[in-house]
Formats: C-alpha cells, structure tokens, sequence
C-alpha cells in the first residue's frame, strides 16, 4: 500500500487531501463525519473576529453543470461562538480555522484566539473574491505588500496558510511575500471572481452580483497558479510548501497537483453533499500511486516541473 504521510508545517498528516473552506463545514458532526471517512486534515469556513450575517440572496448558482458561482459574503458566528462549538485540540485529524479580517490588527487577534484555544495551523483568507470592506481596498492577495502585513499579523501567533487568489499578474509574486513575511505555507487557488446574469430578470443572478467561480473549470487554472508559485519559491530560495486547491473532483486531479509541485491539496466544491467522498479522493490517490509504482509522496511530487520551458 502507498505511503500517503505528509508534514504540513509541523502536523503530521495521514494524507494529504483535506477540506477546503467553506464547504460542508458548518457544524463539527459533518466535519467528524470527514475525519472518518479519511480526510487528511479539515479546513473550517472563514472565521471573523465579530459575526457577519452574510450576503442577502441568492447567495449560490450552477452556472453550468458542476461549475457553481457563490457570494455567501463570509455568514459566520464570530470568534467567541465559533470557539464555543468547535474542538480544536481533539479530534481524529487536525481541524484547521480559516480566519478572515479587514485589518492586519484583526488578523492577529484571531490568530491569537484560535492558537490559545489550541489550533496548530490557521489559513488566513486573504482572497475571497467579492469583499465589502477590504482593508486596502483590493483583495489582500492582490497587493504583495498588504498579503505581506496580514500574514505577519497572524503568524505572530501561529504557523499560518496564506490562501491566495488566482486573479493575480503573478501569483508566484504573492507567494514570496507571504514567505518572506513568516507564512508556513500558501494555498492557491481560492475562486476565480465571475459574474453571471439572468436573460429574464435582466440582473446579475447572484444577490451580491458578482461572486467566486468553482468546479472542475478551476482545475487547469489552479495547477498553473500552484506551478508558477512553486517555481518562483523555488527560485527565491524557500522551502515552504504549496497546497492546492481548485476543481478537484478525483485521485487524479489530487495527483495533477501533488506533480506541480504541491505537499498537499483541499477539496471542496465536489464533494456537493457527500462528505465521505473526501475520503474517496484521498483513496483514489492512493491506487493512483500504486499503479504508477510510487511508495510516497514524495517519490512523483514536482516532477511535471521539469518540463517547463
Ligand atoms: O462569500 C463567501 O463567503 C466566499 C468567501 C471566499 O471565497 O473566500
């Protein structure tokens, strides 16, 4: 059987396919319900400091079949409550908070919240595609020097993921700062920002008119964003590890990605409302590995690398 470990930023994980933000992570019975399926690691949905009621209606569409745009506008408990209902300490596998603010001030007390209530490991939601109150007036991750701000803010704290956006000139560009500035690693790719409109209403379909693309659409976009931020980590000197994240929906897109160079991968918009098909994933990684002949990881990770020009 394939060795599927993997040490992400100081956990130690069984494999390397978790849950990405956001998605059938509302309450901890769902999230148990992942763990024992054979999830590696499970990311929570964005966390802020206060409550925020979310966006009004419609807040999610299939714009095409499996290719779903969201505006949620970020609906959670706040800080206190989250902590209230969620274990960070127990549990079959890590559970990772993801924490959202407008503010690098703000970053840090919900690093500090999450740490002293035992979380090893935060993400840091510097991406969704749609904010209201951005702190520079643009998506964090679109300005190197505001990713750069928020993560030292968390990471202050605790080891921290910065997760990053795909509309961005050069990704590769983003994940250097957040290195630079302490993060233990970056995800990429959080939506791509995208609009749709109804013919018959004549208005954009979602509440917030535009939101975040996701779906297999997102696979090619997100592989190429994951190789150029490896590469361009590579080039800077870093060590710190890639988690990809975008449109996938099997063992092998989960591979496609370990192969740009990623240490590990979240899933979300696939699994709709199957939370035992995390587990699958990380499965059909592993009869990938055995096909192939690889024992580990490690054996087949950054080898499409080799054949950029
Ligand atoms: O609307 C939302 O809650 C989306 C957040 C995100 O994509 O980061």
């Amino acid at each position: 059987m394939a060795d599927m470990r993997v040490e992400l930023a100081g956990l130690k994980l069984a494999n390397p396919v978790l849950l990405a933000s956001g998605i059938l992570d509302s309450t901890p019975g769902i999230l148990a319900r992942m763990a024992d399926s054979g999830a590696g690691a499970l990311v929570t949905k964005s966390i802020s400091l206060e409550p925020r009621p979310g966006y009004a209606g419609p807040t999610v569409a299939e714009v095409a079949p499996g290719t779903w745009l969201n505006a949620m506008g970020l609906p959670n408990p706040g800080l206190a409550e989250f902590l209230d209902e969620f274990d960070l300490q127990g549990g079959l596998v890590p559970v990772i908070p993801n924490l959202v603010a407008d503010t690098p001030e703000d970053f840090g007390k919900l690093a500090a919240g999450v740490a002293g209530a035992g979380a090893k490991l935060a993400e840091i939601n510097l991406s969704c595609p749609h904010p209201r109150a951005g702190w520079s007036g643009l998506l964090t991750a679109q300005d190197p020097a505001a990713a750069a701000t928020a993560t030292a803010a968390a990471a202050a704290h605790l080891p921290v993921i910065a997760k990053l956006s795909p509309d961005v000139a050069d990704i590769g560009a983003i994940a250097v700062a957040c290195a630079e500035a302490g993060a233990a690693a970056v995800s990429a790719i959080n939506t791509m920002p995208a609009l749709d409109i109804d013919t018959e209403l004549e208005r954009p379909v979602l509440g917030n008119a535009f939101g975040g693309l996701s779906g297999p659409a997102l696979l090619p976009i997100g592989l190429r964003c994951v190789l150029k931020a490896v590469r361009a980590l590579r080039d800077a000197g870093h060590a710190m590890p890639v988690i990809g994240i975008g449109g996938i929906s099997s063992g092998d897109d989960a591979a496609k990605y370990i192969l740009c160079g990623a240490q590990a991968v979240q899933v979300g918009t696939s699994l709709g409302g199957n939370p035992e098909r995390l587990g699958e994933i990380a499965a059909e990684l592993g009869g990938w590995m055995e096909r192939k002949g690889y024992a580990t990881l490690d054996a087949f990770r950054g080898n499409a690398l080799e054949w950029l020009p």
